[in-house]
């Protein structure tokens, strides 16, 4: 039972989008194409070949969209500056008209109240930088770096708080790995050099914010799963150590302590690249001044050849549209972790009887405390955030105007007990973001997941408030309980 006041009182409350999910208008301005744009466009990549050209149009409704977060009672907000509406090359001339638009949005949040959190990366590179090759290219983390010192210069009077890459595991591994995300590559464990490129242009960015402006507090988001064997048994724990290897070490272990974990880099084959770019780990271990950390579910793992423990995972809403988007999560469906995982293809995900969300994933609140803990122990000074968490449900607006969605509102309360057991154990966690503000467009799920706390028709681009942000506002508000 959790109420606001058992968090202090100067704790972060905010939402989450990023610009290709909610931005829209894609070729307004003199905003460059990105790798989305492109990938969006790829027959079969998208469900329904949903594209991002309008999303939610928050590009033109941003002032609706902040005085949301304001009724919710939301403190900061956290959203990621599109690189080809601000450098439509990717690098060069700056777009005015993209500076400007960060800017009324900056400022419209801080006359609201509410502080504004930039991501410099969320996924979307600029398609001219594919061009030359992308993140495979170590060049890329050097124009990150250029747009890094850009952006700020542009927007730092107005935003102290800066995000260098989210959820880098995705842009390599999805992205090069699987290929179910942009660009699109399938590249096997050569994906492990855009995983460096990208933690190598985090590191540079970091140093190009604080050139800059004094005052900017800068970090980095990981997306970590807190990883679980299926059994004591030493095939089981070995598949829990690739996978949380991959998934959690790989990145933490280089931003947090200057290494990378010698058993990962052993698993992918990559140990002469890796030993050969060494160098490189004194400017990704940069201080920051916080880690963000994205937490939605556990994987429970068993090795390849292990007789099965319980049922595999079974894809809850086997509709034919699973198929993008079925590699991304390998607990919507798929009995193994697949190519998104070189080095551990083969390692079961085994399904444990959690409930799971529309995207398939297990429920398991007290994972966030695991993940909480598992970057505390390598950086105990560190403050920490939770900078996306959230839930996808087929959520409907009723006869009655509302949107019940029950599971997204017990799902929140679960997770903010589980901020406050983290808490209670001493992890410096300062702030928690929601994802998302309003549905949005779900990467290879295109529209067809709702993430929202704010439900969106995405045929008027009407918003409505859903139960669970009016749970968010009661309890921002009045310090309700959790347990209500
Ligand atoms: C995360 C992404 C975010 C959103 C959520 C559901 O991996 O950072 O953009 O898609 O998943």
């Amino acid at each position: 039972m959790t109420a606001r006041s058992d968090l202090p009182a100067d704790f972060v409350w905010g939402t989450a989008t990023a610009a290709y999910q909610v931005e829209g208008a894609a070729a307004l301005d003199g905003r460059g194409p990105s790798i989305w744009d492109t990938f969006a466009r790829r027959p079969g990549a998208v469900v329904g070949g949903d594209t991002g050209d309008v999303a939610v149009d928050h590009y033109h409704r941003f002032g609706e969209d902040v005085d949301l977060m304001r009724e919710l009672g939301t403190n900061a907000y956290r959203f990621s500056l599109s690189w080809s509406r601000l450098l439509p090359e990717g690098t060069g001339t700056v777009n005015r008209a993209g500076v400007d638009f960060y800017r009324r949005l900056a400022e419209r949040l801080l006359e609201r109240g509410v502080a504004p959190w930039a991501t410099l990366y969320h996924w979307d590179l600029p398609q001219a930088l594919q061009d030359r090759g992308g993140w495979l290219e170590r060049d890329t983390a050097e124009r990150f770096a250029d747009f890094a010192a850009t952006a700020h210069d542009a927007l730092g009077d107005l935003v102290t708080s800066w995000i260098t890459l989210n959820e880098p595991w995705c842009a390599a591994f999805l992205g090069h790995g699987s290929g179910v995300h942009a660009p699109g590559l399938q590249v096997g464990a050569r994906a492990s050099h855009a995983a460096h490129h990208l933690l190598l242009g985090h590191g540079l960015a970091v140093d190009a914010v604080r050139a800059g402006r004094s005052g900017a507090s800068v970090g980095v988001t990981l997306n970590l799963y807190s990883v679980r064997p299926a059994s004591d048994g030493a095939a089981d724990r070995d598949a829990a150590r690739r996978v949380d290897g991959l998934q959690n070490r790989f990145f933490l272990e280089p931003v947090l302590a200057g290494r990378y974990p010698e058993d990962v880099v052993r698993d992918l084959g990559e140990q002469e690249w890796f030993a050969a770019n060494a160098a490189d780990l004194a400017r990704i271990q940069r201080p920051i001044d916080f880690l963000g950390v994205n937490y939605y579910s556990r994987h429970t793992v068993a090795a390849p050849d292990a007789a099965p423990l319980a049922a595999p995972d079974a894809a809850p809403d086997a509709a034919p549209d699973a198929a993008p988007g079925a590699v991304r999560s390998p607990a919507a469906g798929e009995s193994t972790f697949g190519p998104a995982f070189p080095g551990s293809e083969d390692v079961r995900s085994v399904d444990t009887g959690a409930p799971r969300t529309h995207m398939g994933w297990p429920v398991v609140p007290e994972g966030l405390v695991d993940v909480l803990e598992q970057a505390h122990a390598l950086a105990p000074a560190l403050p920490l955030h939770v900078t996306e968490n959230g839930s996808a449900y087929p959520d409907t607006v009723g006869g009655d105007g509302l949107v019940h969605d029950a599971e997204r509102l017990r799902y929140l309360q679960q997770h903010v007990d589980a901020c406050a057991a983290a808490r209670e154990r001493g992890i410096p966690l300062q702030g928690y973001f929601v994802w998302s503000l309003m549905d949005n467009f779900e990467w290879a799920w295109g529209f067809s997941r709702r993430f929202g706390l704010v439900h969106v028709d995405y045929a008027t681009q009407q918003r409505t408030v859903k139960d669970s942000g009016r749970w968010l506002r009661a309890f921002l508000r009045e310090g309700a309980t959790t347990a209500d």
